[in-house]
């Protein structure tokens, strides 16, 4: 007898007119990146991570480095990590024109993906981590944030979580090449890009830690939503980006280094 959840999938691609035979690169994707009690050994990796010290290092503290940009200094945020329950409210289809200032959108970011310093308990003692506001398989925290204001400045930031600084990495970029146009795109004062370092995730978790990967995504798309609304402004995550402009305007190669959402951020409109 055929096994009944891949029949639901047949159905599935009955209904989406495709024929039985045709692969499907999601479904193998997924399939591949299921766990298993037998086989789980060979998919994840956690002997990697204490392998060698330059990875215990590197998974302790992932973040794109970009020493050599002048940066932006943002307000302390180290002491104001309490957290808070919000409901999100609907996204935003338009936004009035208007910039967000620098101190705003750095409290954005460590709401949203900020880096603080922690302790967790092992066995008589305490071990140090880093910890951000969403869960993360791992702790390794495989994101990273850019910022494009597209008010007055149109600057492209890359958000350091761990000097808490945005680094500045151009200047007089064109937002209308980044995205389809949209009432909330015309009159957004920010974009947040949200691009996936697969690698530093798949490393330790093989196929799967590129789900993880994607999960953490739809976290900081949502706790980019409430701190939007927790700062008086209004968000609207938006998938209709050109892929290739990101990279191009990031400098990354799209494999390793990908995009993964935008965030639209501003200010209410009426
Ligand atoms: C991953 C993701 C991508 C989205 N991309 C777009 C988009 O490209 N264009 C758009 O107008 N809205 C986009 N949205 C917003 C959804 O249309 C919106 O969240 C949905 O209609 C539910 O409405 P609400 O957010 O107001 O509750 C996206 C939402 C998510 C979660």
């Amino acid at each position: 007898m055929d096994n009944p959840r891949l029949a639901t999938v047949r159905s599935w691609r009955r209904l989406r007119d495709e024929p039985f035979g045709a692969p499907d690169l999601a479904e193998d994707l997924h399939e591949a990146s299921k766990f298993y009690e037998s086989t789980m050994s060979r998919q994840v990796h956690t002997a990697r991570v204490y392998a060698d010290s330059d990875l215990v290092g590197s998974a302790a503290t992932g973040v794109r480095q970009m020493a050599g940009l002048p940066y932006l200094e943002l307000p302390d945020e180290t002491t104001n990590v309490q957290p808070c329950a919000l409901v999100r409210e609907p996204s935003a289809h338009r936004f009035r024109d208007r910039r967000v200032d620098t101190a705003t959108l750095g409290r954005l970011m460590w709401l949203s993906y900020g880096q603080y310093s922690d302790t967790h308990p092992v066995g008589e003692g305490q071990h140090h981590v880093n910890r951000r506001p969403v869960a993360s398989a791992g702790s390794l925290y495989p994101l990273e944030l850019y910022i494009l204001a597209s008010g007055q400045t149109k600057r492209l930031y890359h958000y350091d979580p761990r000097r808490h600084v945005l680094e500045i990495l151009h200047d007089d970029v064109a937002p209308q090449r980044l995205m389809v146009p949209h009432a909330a795109t015309e009159t957004a004062s920010a974009v947040v890009l949200i691009m996936g370092m697969f690698q530093r995730s798949r490393f330790k978790y093989g196929l799967r830690g590129y789900r993880f990967v994607l999960m953490e995504a739809g976290a900081v798309i949502h706790q980019l939503q409430l701190a939007a609304q927790a700062l008086g402004l209004v968000s609207r995550p938006y998938a209709g980006v050109y892929d290739d402009v990101v990279e191009e305007m990031v400098g990354c190669d799209g494999v390793d280094e990908s995009f993964i959402n935008a965030v639209l951020i501003g200010h209410r409109d009426g």
